[in-house]
């Protein structure tokens, strides 16, 4: 059985893995979701969203975006920086991610453009 910590927006970043950890830890962390296109123009945010302590090796990075192409040159960027695994996120239904194509709205689209 592994425990994992699951993805949560504004919160599964390094500090609140660190913190984990001192509470005895997960087998797995997955990052706090990561907008594709921001990382690909590197935001003012995104050097954090790419720390990968304090166990680089349980880190699953969440990716989101509205095309599959800005989806896969954002994961070779994470992929540089370790971890186990991307998790495509496709079932966020907030508003603001949703009507930008990316989210649950990938549910929706013809399986040709995915
Ligand atoms: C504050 C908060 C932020 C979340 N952000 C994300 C997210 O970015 N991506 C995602 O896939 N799920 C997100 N979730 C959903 C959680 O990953 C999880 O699926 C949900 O809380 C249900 O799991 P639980 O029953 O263990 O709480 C978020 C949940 C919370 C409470």
């Amino acid at each position: 059985m592994k425990l994992i910590c699951a993805p949560m927006a504004t919160l599964s970043h390094e500090a609140f893995r660190i913190s984990v950890e001192e509470f005895g830890g997960c087998d797995e962390y997955f990052t706090e979701m990561i907008n594709a296109s921001s990382l690909l123009n590197m935001g003012p945010f995104e050097k954090y969203y790419l720390m990968n302590g304090p166990c680089p090796e349980k880190i699953v990075w969440q990716l989101t975006g509205t095309s599959a192409e800005s989806l896969a040159k954002a994961a070779e960027i994470v992929c540089e920086k370790g971890g186990i695994g991307i998790d495509l996120n496709m079932g966020c239904s907030a508003p603001q991610i949703y009507k930008t194509g990316a989210g649950i709205a990938w549910m929706l689209k013809p399986l040709k453009e995915t």
